[in-house]
């Protein structure tokens, strides 16, 4: 968990990999039905350039049918969701439908300020989906990326100025709270997310333990 620009698909990418498990983003999923243009991505466009939430019923479906996929069955780890009191609840009666446990809920603590300068200059590679920024992470060689060496990168439509505002202000309204649901139920770790990536990816393992 972590309010925009934490760094939690830099995170989970490294994770999933480490782990040998699954990165579930709903965020992702739902960028890619929007390119697909489907009905899923053509309710959700509008919502996701405002910066809001895109309604409970569709990122909950997402995730169910998602769960069911054989690649899940190693395990996984969520970016994105849940966001709000009645996600969190959907996912813990899916979990429970499906005889499965969330081990930890990992938070990324960051300055707000910070974020707009981690967003405005994030890119990404349009390949592989490997995440880079024009100030702390630039491809190794310039233009091409270090993961697949294609040369083409974009950059989302949600990443301006104005839409992270919105979207911070909805993640200490809807999100935030969830720290305290799942405080109660002792499953809460904090992680510095200002430090350097490497130094957050160390931290996190330490509380995963060994992969
Ligand atoms: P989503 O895609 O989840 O976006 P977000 O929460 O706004 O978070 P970001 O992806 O922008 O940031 P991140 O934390 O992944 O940071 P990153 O690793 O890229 O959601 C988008 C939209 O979809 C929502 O607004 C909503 O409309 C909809 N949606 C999604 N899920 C939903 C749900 N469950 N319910 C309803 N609606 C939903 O890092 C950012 C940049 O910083 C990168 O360039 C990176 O290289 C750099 N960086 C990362 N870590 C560090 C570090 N330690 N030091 C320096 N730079 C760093
Ligand atoms: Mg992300
Ligand atoms: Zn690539």
């Amino acid at each position: 968990m972590g309010p925009p620009g934490a760094g939690k698909g830099t995170q989970a990418q490294r994770i999933a990999d480490a782990y040998n498990i699954v990165q579930l983003s709903t965020g992702e999923m739902l960028r890619s039905a929007v390119a697909e243009g489907t009905e899923v991505g053509k309710k959700a466009k509008p919502i996701m350039e405002r910066g809001d939430l895109v309604p409970d019923e569709i990122v909950v479906g997402i995730i169910d049918e998602r769960f069911g996929s054989p690649d899940c069955a190693n395990g996984f780890i969520l970016d994105g969701f849940p966001r709000n009191t009645a996600q969190a609840e959907a996912l813990d009666s899916v979990l429970e439908k499906r005889n499965m446990e969330l081990d930890h809920v990992v938070e990324l603590q960051v300055d707000d300020e910070a974020l707009v300068e981690r967003i405005t200059g994030r890119f990404t590679c349009a390949n592989c989906g490997e995440g880079y920024h024009d100030k702390f992470k630039r491809p190794q060689k310039p233009g091409v990326c270090d993961r697949c060496g294609h040369r083409k990168f974009t950059r989302r439509d949600d990443d301006t100025e104005a839409t992270v505002r919105s979207r911070l202000e909805v993640y200490h309204r809807e999100t935030a709270p969830l720290l305290a649901y799942y405080g109660a139920q002792s499953k809460v770790k904090s992680v510095d997310g200002m430090a350097e990536m490497d130094e957050v990816t160390r931290q996190i393992q330490a509380i995963l333990g060994a992969p």
